[in-house]
């Protein structure tokens, strides 16, 4: 049987993983909270990320900008005249869709009806509409296509109207006509404008990476999919500075880079792809997708682009101060420097929050097994969270196999021994089968039950959340087996 988005929601939020936000006011649309539970898996995703860029890589080099920047940023980048999604809205439910995904959804009806050649007419006529910003044609196209409202099932649209998906808010407490200020729709610009203060501070030498983790916000008009698609979601962005010219090279070695990353997780080759962009945004020349097969298909995890030097050149423009570095290697055919120019960027671009979905989705198992012998023998559902270890949120528990005869106390000793170095969490109440039932369900990779020949020679048994094999080992040896599963 195959697990829906469904059982990763209701699972997600039994266990401390995500929660909607004020659930208890009936939720925000597509903003939410983590748990727990979650808050570990999300830290211990950000954190491999980030050791993955700064510290395997010596040229990349991190920074933390802030999510409010100066207006002009947003010219530059061309968010403010481009950044728009085109809306529709119904005038009988009064709800609001996306034009361009009401066709992509008929498209796809034709589609699975058996009719592709229809299906990619009505995308191809859509991206013509859509490039030539021909709202009106867009909204005849829904109405030619007979499109109906999913709500009302009626056909009564509105005209078709770009909305500028990103958040503003009041930019000053004295000045009444200051510009708004944006909620940053990417992290990228913070990078992009502190490039001079990194390459000098940092003495990096091209080509070089800056890498950062941050929070971004859209105003997404289609929120559905859980935290696939939210309005204030986590960005871990790397952008690298190259020589023009060396820019193909460079997205290449990247893209295979973190299509690795994404399966040293543990997300399987074959629910992977790469997606190329047939349309590509203004500031790139390549642009692809890596895509994971989520429950609901598959989608897009990452993305990475080659962006020219479209944005520093933008900023040199607007800002008015050279975004030049000078390279000082040999050109081999003119002989000499390479000298001043705008850096080339590659970005590779991946959302905390849709890694973490993606994580979980992989991880969430329902299996048959069969526990007991002979008359007593059952077989039972399982549920647990085949997470890689090193992103578990809890790494072992310790139980002691009851609570008496001095076993808790000999328990504890282990657990204070091993906190300084994992996340550990002990339990004492319930039978056994039931502490590992718990610990499977959020995904904890190792149990270590404490009984009565721990208290005469120092062993315990280890219990493997996968194949609930058990392993008999001494106290002092499990640092060390802990610490070798954990590692990335
Ligand atoms: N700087 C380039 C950039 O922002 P993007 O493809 O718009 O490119 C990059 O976004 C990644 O950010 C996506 O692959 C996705 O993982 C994540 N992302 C974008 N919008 C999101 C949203 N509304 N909710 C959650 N994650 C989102």
């Amino acid at each position: 049987e195959t697990t829906q988005l469904k059982d990763i929601v209701a699972h997600a939020k039994e266990y401390g993983f995500v929660f909607q936000s004020s659930e208890i006011y009936d939720g925000l649309q597509a903003v939410y909270d983590y748990g727990p539970n979650g808050v570990e898996l999300k830290n211990n995703l950000k954190r491999l990320w980030w050791e993955a860029m700064t510290q395997l890589h010596g040229n990349v080099v991190g920074i933390d900008a802030a999510i409010f920047m100066h207006p002009l940023t947003w010219k530059a980048s061309g968010h403010i005249d481009g950044f728009n999604d085109p809306m529709v809205d119904n005038l009988d439910s009064k709800k609001r869709y996306r034009a361009d995904v009401l066709l992509e959804e008929k498209a796809a009806e034709y589609e699975n009806a058996g009719d592709p050649a229809r299906g990619a007419a009505l995308t191809a006529e859509m991206g013509r509409l859509l490039t030539e910003n021909d709202l009106a044609g867009v909204r005849q196209l829904i109405i030619d296509e007979k499109i109906l409202c999913p709500v009302s099932k009626t056909g009564n649209w509105t005209e078709v109207r770009q909305f500028n998906l990103m958040f503003s808010t009041q930019g000053s407490a004295v000045d009444s006509d200051a510009p708004p200020v944006y909620l940053r729709p990417e992290t990228a610009q913070g990078i992009f404008v502190n490039f001079l203060n990194v390459q000098k501070s940092a003495r990096m030498k091209i080509p070089f990476g800056i890498a950062q983790i941050g929070k971004a916000f859209r105003n997404e008009i289609v929120a559905r999919q859980f935290i696939f698609r939210m309005r204030e979601f986590e960005q871990m962005e790397m952008q690298f500075f190259v020589r023009p010219g060396t820019e193909m090279e460079w997205y290449q070695t990247w893209k295979a880079s973190r299509r690795r990353f994404h399966e040293a997780l543990g997300l399987p080759a074959a629910k992977l792809r790469f997606h190329d962009h047939d349309k590509l945004a203004h500031y790139a020349n390549a642009a692809v997708d890596i895509e994971y097969e989520f429950p609901f298909g598959f989608k897009e995890i990452e993305g990475i682009h080659s962006r020219t030097d479209f944005d520093l050149g933008q900023h040199q423009a607007l800002s008015r101060k050279k975004q030049q570095y000078f390279d000082n290697d040999i050109d081999e055919a003119t002989g000499k420097p390479y000298g001043n120019y705008v850096p080339y960027v590659v970005e590779t671009s991946v959302g905390a929050d849709r890694l973490f979905l993606a994580t979980l989705c992989q991880a969430y198992q329902e299996e048959t097994i069969t526990e007991g012998e002979g008359e007593a023998q059952q077989t039972k559902t399982r549920t647990l969270l085949r997470l890689h270890p090193a992103v578990a949120p809890v790494k072992a528990a310790i139980f002691p196999l009851v609570r008496k005869d001095g076993l808790p106390e000999k328990a504890e000793q282990i657990f204070n021994e091993l906190r300084f170095d994992f996340r550990v969490v002990m339990e004492e109440r319930d039978a056994i089968g039931k502490r590992y039932t718990r610990q499977d369900l959020i995904g904890t990779p190792f149990c270590i039950a404490v009984d009565h020949q721990t208290l005469e020679d120092d062993t315990v048994t280890v219990r493997h959340r996968d194949s609930r094999e058990q392993t008999r080992m001494p106290i002092s040896a499990l640092r060390g087996y802990i610490g070798e599963a954990v590692s990335f």
